[in-house]
C-alpha cells in the first residue's frame, strides 16, 4: 500500500488516527527550472488524492484539494467535536488569506462562494434607478444574476459589452461604453467562458479616474495568477477558495477596498458585524458597524473551512505563487501550440496576446459540436467543460499544477483524432 492509499484509508476508516498523524509531506519547494521539470510535477501530483482513472482538466469548475487541506479540515473537525468548541480560526485564516491575495485582513470578508461576494456588492452599492453598470457578454450566472436582480429591484441599467482581443482593445471598449450615468464597472477578471485575462489594473485606474466603482468577479484569479489586489487597485473583488486555490468547497471571500468600506451598505448583519446593540434602550439600537470588512459577515462560522483555507495557502506558498502561475501558463501554451498545429479545423477562442491568457484554453472545432466532442472526451475519461453560456459555445480546458505534460499530450492527441 503506498502513502496515498494509506492516508486515504486512514482518513476514511480511522479518523482519530489520521487526525493525530503528522503527515510526512515531501519537500515541495520548487527547484530551479521547476516549471518544465516533469519529475517535480509528478511529486506535486502525488500530494493529491485525485484518481488516475480520469484526466481532470476542469479546475475552472472546481479545484481538487491536496491531502494537507483535507487533513487540516479533518483535524479541526475532530478537535471541535472532541472539545465542543465550535468557533475560532477565522482571524488567523483571514490574515493568511489576505497576505496571499495582497490585501489587508480588515478589507476581507469570508463568504461561501463567488456569487455571495457579487451579491454583497451588487445589493450594497448606493445605486438608484437609471444608474448604469457595465458588464460583459461573458458573465457566469453567479456574476450576472446579482446585478440583474438589482436591476429588477431598483431599476439600474445593465449595459453589456463585448471583449476585445487584446487588453488595450477591451479597455477602449469599456471606456467608450462609459456615460455620465455610469456608476460601476462589474466585470470578470477572468471570464469563465474563454479564460481571457482582463487588464484589471488598467480597468481599476480607468474607473477611479471617472469616479466610478470597479467591481471584479474574481472567480478564477487567486491560485491561477500571482494575485495582488492592492497592486490592481480595484474597489471590490469577489472570489472563492474552491477553484484555482484548491481549498475547501463552499468557501470564498470578498475584498472591499478600505476607502470604500462605508459606501457599501451591509445588507446582512449579525454577531460580529456591529460595535454594540441594545434591545432595551428606547428605541432599540445597533450602535455602529464593525470598523473593518468584518461588518459583512456574521454568526457561526466554519472553523474547519478556515483551517482548510490556511492549509491551502501554505501549500501554494510552499511551491511558490509565481511558479504555479507559470506552470499553468506553460501547460496552456503547450496545449495551444498543439491545437494550432491542427490548422483551420480548430478555432482558438482565448486570445493570442500573451497578457490576455492564463491557465484556461478555449477552442471550437469546425468538425464537430462541443457536445459531441465532450461525449467522446468523456469516453476517454477526460473531465472537461463545454461553455454554452451566452452562446459562446466552446470547449474549455483548465490546466493546473496536478496536471502532467503527458495528460496535455494525450488530450491534444484526442483533438487530433477529431479533426
Ligand atoms: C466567473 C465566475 N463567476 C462566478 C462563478 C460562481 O462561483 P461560485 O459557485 O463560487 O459562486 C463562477 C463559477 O464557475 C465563475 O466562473
Amino acid at each position: 500500500m503506498n502513502r496515498q492509499e494509506f492516508l486515504k484509508m486512514a482518513l476514511l476508516a480511522f479518523p482519530a488516527m489520521a487526525a493525530s498523524a503528522s503527515r510526512p509531506a515531501p519537500s515541495l519547494h520548487a527547484p530551479d527550472g521547476a516549471v518544465t521539470d516533469e519529475h517535480y510535477w509528478k511529486l506535486v501530483r502525488s500530494e493529491f488524492p485525485l484518481s488516475d482513472e480520469m484526466t481532470y482538466l476542469n479546475t475552472g469548475s472546481m479545484g481538487v484539494s491536496p491531502y494537507s487541506v483535507i487533513e487540516a479540515i479533518h483535524r479541526t473537525m475532530l478537535r471541535i467535536n472532541t472539545k465542543a468548541q465550535y468557533g475560532g480560526g477565522d482571524r488567523e485564516a483571514m490574515v493568511v488569506l489576505a497576505g496571499f491575495v495582497g490585501a489587508d485582513a480588515d478589507e476581507m470578508v469570508f463568504t461561501h462562494n463567488v456569487t455571495e461576494g457579487n451579491n454583497l456588492v451588487a445589493q450594497g452599492l448606493p445605486l438608484k434607478a437609471g444608474d448604469e453598470v457595465i458588464m460583459t457578454q461573458h458573465e457566469h450566472v453567479g456574476g450576472a444574476l446579482p446585478w440583474l436582480n438589482r436591476a429588477r429591484h431598483d431599476g439600474i441599467v445593465i449595459k453589456v459589452i463585448q471583449l476585445g482581443v487584446t487588453g488595450a482593445a477591451t479597455l477602449a471598449i469599456i471606456e467608450s461604453a462609459i456615460t455620465a450615468k455610469t456608476r460601476a464597472l462589474a466585470l470578470p477578471h477572468i471570464p469563465c467562458t474563454i479564460g481571457q485575462v482582463l487588464p484589471a489594473k488598467d480597468i481599476a485606474a480607468l474607473a477611479r479616474s471617472r469616479g466610478i466603482y470597479s467591481c471584479f468577479d474574481g472567480a478564477h484569479g487567486p491560485g491561477m495568477l500571482n494575485l495582488d489586489l492592492h497592486d490592481i487597485g480595484c474597489d471590490f473583488y469577489a472570489s472563492c477558495c474552491h477553484k484555482w486555490m484548491m481549498g475547501p468547497k463552499g468557501t470564498g471571500f470578498l475584498y472591499v477596498r478600505k476607502e470604500r468600506l462605508d459606501e457599501l451598505k451591509p445588507i446582512m448583519v449579525g454577531a460580529s458585524s456591529e460595535t454594540g446593540w441594545d434591545m432595551l434602550s428606547n428605541p432599540p439600537v445597533m450602535k455602529g458597524y464593525a470598523p473593518s470588512a468584518h461588518r459583512f459577515y456574521y454568526g457561526t462560522q466554519s472553523a474547519e473551512s478556515y483551517a482548510g483555507i490556511e492549509a491551502t495557502v501554505r501549500f501554494h506558498e510552499t511551491i511558490g505563487k509565481q511558479v504555479i502561475e507559470d506552470r499553468g501558463r506553460y501547460l496552456a501554451n503547450t496545449l495551444r501550440k498543439k491545437l494550432r498545429a491542427l490548422g483551420d479545423a480548430v478555432e482558438l477562442v482565448t486570445p493570442e496576446e500573451p497578457f490576455s491568457r492564463g491557465a484556461i484554453t478555449a477552442f471550437r472545432l469546425r468538425t464537430m459540436t462541443m457536445h459531441k466532442f465532450q461525449e467522446l472526451a468523456g469516453k476517454e475519461r477526460f473531465n472537461i467543460r463545454t461553455i454554452p453560456e451566452n452562446n459562446v459555445n466552446c470547449i474549455r480546458i483548465s490546466t493546473h499544477i496536478y496536471n502532467q505534460l503527458e495528460e496535455i499530450e494525450r488530450f491534444a492527441d484526442l483533438v487530433k483524432r477529431c479533426v
